[in-house]
This record gives structure tokens, C-alpha cells and sequence, in this order.
């Protein structure tokens, strides 16, 4: 698939280079097309990697994954051109945290609305589905975990881009339940603040989320 990457951060050089490692086509996109951090990713990827801005990852992708600074999110959405996600999959890795001096993260919107939501109002011709979001970036792709893979929970109102992030998902390693349609990310981004929260308060950073069952 051709794969398009909002997002220069962490996020998107860890879910660019899983693609790759997949055998997809990524091209990243930033506010600056000689970003160092998007160049340094694409030298480290002799094939099947390229760069430019919002726009040209955008136009350039069947599947598109937002992984921007959720301040800056609206902001790309329209500088990526709302037409170049109509009837395209975009992967929502967001969460609308607002960050404060001397306090922990919180959520910008929630309860009864959701970052996930807002992404959908902002494109109603894209096939919006949350995922990745709760957990940190060093584990969404091969997560190894002791007690077995993880589970990634997801959302979205397309039952076929779900089924297709849905084995994404399986090919990254994780196992993964689909919990309902967007406003499911009322749910799915408390829980960022959840694994954020456990990691400040035990000082470790490797831990993820499993639904148990008997
Ligand atoms: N870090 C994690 O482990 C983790 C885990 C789960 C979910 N998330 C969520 O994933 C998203 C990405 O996180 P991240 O840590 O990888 O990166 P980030 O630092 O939150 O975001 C980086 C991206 O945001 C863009 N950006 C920032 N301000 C902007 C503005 N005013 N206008 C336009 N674009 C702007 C940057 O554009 P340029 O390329 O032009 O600089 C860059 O591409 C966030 O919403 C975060 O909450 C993060």
C-alpha cells in the first residue's frame, strides 16, 4: 500500500519505518519539507521511503496516519488539503492532551466528545479509526511483552477500514478488539492518560494493556 505519514515526532518515525519493515510505500510529511528528523528517517530507508510536505504525503497515500501534536492537528489537516483524505483510511494516533507548567497532561476534550470525533468532523469524507494511542511509541511495533502480546483497542465508523487496521495491527504483533464506532474514543483516550499516569508514577515506561479473559 502507499502509505502516507502526518506527523515528524516519534510516532510517525516509529509507524513510518513499521510500514516499510511491512513492505509498504511511506512518504512522511512535515511543515517543512527539509525537516532533520524526517531526513535523518528517510537515509535510514535506501528504498521505499520519501518525504515532503503535509500535502504530498497526504495526495501520495491510499492510508493515511495522523500523528501530530493534537494543538498543531488542525492545522495540518488543513494544510494536507481536506480533499486528499476523501474515501481514504486516516489512522488517528492523537491524543488532544493540553500541557501545563508543573502538572500532568490532561485531556482538552472529553465525556461527551472526543479527539477522535472532532478528527471525523473536521474530514466527514475520511474513514477516521482510532488506534495507537494508548501506548508509547517505543512499543507499537513488535510489542514484546512477557505476558503475551497486548491488546490494542480501536474505533471507527467504516467496517472495512476497520477490518484493514485490523491487520495492521495483527502484522505489528498485537492483538486487537475493535470496541464500536468513533465515539468509542471517549474511552480510548482517558487511557492515555492511564498509561502516562502508572509510568510517571513508577518511573518505567514499559508497560502496555491486555484484556484477560476465561
Ligand atoms: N509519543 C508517544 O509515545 C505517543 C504515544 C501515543 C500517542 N501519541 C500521540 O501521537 C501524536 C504524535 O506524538 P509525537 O510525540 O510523535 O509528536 P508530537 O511532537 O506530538 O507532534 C509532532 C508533529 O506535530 C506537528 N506540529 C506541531 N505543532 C504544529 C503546528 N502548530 N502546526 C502544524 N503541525 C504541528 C509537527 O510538525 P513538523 O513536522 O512540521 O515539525 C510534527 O510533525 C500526539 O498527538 C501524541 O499525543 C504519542
Amino acid at each position: 500500500m502507499r502509505v502516507g505519514i502526518l506527523g515528524t515526532g516519534d510516532v510517525g518515525r516509529v509507524l513510518a519505518s513499521a510500514m516499510i519493515a511491512e513492505g509498504h510505500e511511506v512518504k512522511m510529511g512535515s511543515r517543512d519539507r527539509e525537516n532533520p528528523k524526517m531526513q535523518e528517517w528517510a537515509k535510514k530507508h535506501a528504498q521505499r521511503a520519501s518525504t515532503g510536505t503535509f500535502a504530498d504525503a497526504a495526495e501520495f497515500a491510499e492510508i493515511i496516519f495522523l500523528c501530530t501534536l493534537w494543538s498543531g492537528t488542525e492545522n495540518v489537516i488543513e494544510m494536507a488539503g481536506t480533499s486528499n483524505f476523501r474515501g481514504k483510511i486516516l489512522i488517528d494516533t492523537t491524543n488532544p492532551l493540553v500541557f501545563e507548567p508543573n502538572k500532568p497532561p490532561r485531556l482538552a476534550l472529553g465525556q461527551t466528545d472526543s479527539g477522535g470525533e472532532q478528527v471525523q468532523r473536521w474530514l466527514p469524507d475520511a474513514k477516521v479509526v482510532k488506534a495507537f494511542n494508548i501506548v508509547g511509541n517505543a512499543h507499537m511495533y513488535k510489542p514484546h511483552f512477557p505476558g503475551g502480546p497486548p491488546t490494542m483497542f480501536y474505533c471507527g465508523n467504516d467496517a472495512a477500514a476497520k477490518k484493514t487496521v485490523q491487520n495492521i495491527l495483527t502484522s505489528f504483533g498485537w492483538e486487537s478488539i475493535d470496541i464500536g464506532s468513533i465515539e468509542g474514543a471517549r474511552l480510548l483516550e482517558p487511557l492515555c492518560i492511564l498509561w502516562v499516569g502508572y509510568g510517571a508514577q513508577t518511573g518505567t515506561w514499559n508497560h502496555a494493556f491486555k484484556l484477560l479473559r476465561k
